[in-house]
């Protein structure tokens, strides 16, 4: 069992899709003029699947977490979507080359360790049709908490002990910088940074995110 097998069988989990992915999935759909093929890495209960579905794209979840993919497969069913789910790990993507037109990291490439993200990113710019995004949600050190953890590499910290990233295992912050390299290291080009921030909890505790958009630009 995962850490988020845990998470997940609590079943306290966001059922709605974040705001960042709505806006760019209209905007890149209306510019595409048809539906996406659209994969989530991290998908967990499938917010984003259960939109994406009824807006009339094609999507595909991939989880780690055999519980987060059962919630998933049950919401979209119970609501009449297609279920294409699978469990796999999004370092070693099991989709041939260039079949996507949008890849979802939803905080999820956030919960592995920094020297993983090169194979994250790389994995999401291979499995992108040239022209195609990766949107990337990644948590800042500005988010609550961070200095109640160890650092376990530059910028990882795991058993964080307050705030929203608290029992959340390890964590790899990044910041404008990071994603620029990771996004130029995997052959992608940044079209959008954006840092959002929200307050969460009774405690309002702080979440800073950074938000980038990242093109397979054709050579
Ligand atoms: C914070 S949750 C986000 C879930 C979902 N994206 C959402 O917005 O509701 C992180 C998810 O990423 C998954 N995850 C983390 N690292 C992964 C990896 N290397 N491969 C596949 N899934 C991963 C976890 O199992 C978990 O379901």
């Amino acid at each position: 069992m995962t850490l988020w097998d845990g998470v997940f069988r609590s079943g306290h989990w966001a059922r709605w899709p974040a705001e960042e992915v709505v806006r760019s999935v209209s905007r890149l759909a209306a510019a595409i003029g048809r539906p996406l093929d659209v994969l989530e890495v991290g998908c967990g209960p499938g917010a984003q699947l259960w939109y994406l579905e009824h807006e009339g794209h094609h999507a595909v979840g991939l989880d780690l977490s055999a519980i987060g993919l059962t919630h998933a497969r049950s919401r979209l069913s119970e609501e009449g979507c297609a279920r294409r789910v699978v469990r796999a790990d999004g370092a070693w993507l099991p989709f041939r080359s260039g079949v996507f037109d949008l890849v979802l990291d939803v905080e999820a490439f956030a919960h592995n360790h920094e020297d993983l993200a090169p194979r994250l990113w790389t994995e999401a710019a291979r499995v992108l049709r040239p022209g195609g995004h990766l949107l990337s949600f990644g948590f800042t050190a500005a988010t609550t908490g961070r200095t109640t953890g160890s650092d376990t590499g530059i910028r990882t910290v795991t058993g964080i002990t307050v705030g929203p990233l608290a029992g959340y295992g390890e964590v790899s912050l990044v910041d404008k910088g990071v994603v620029q390299a990771l996004a130029k290291g995997s052959g992608l080009k940044v079209v959008d940074a954006q840092l959002r921030s929200r307050t969460t909890g009774p405690e309002h505790w702080y979440v800073e995110e950074q938000v980038t958009l990242a093109q397979l630009v054709p050579e």
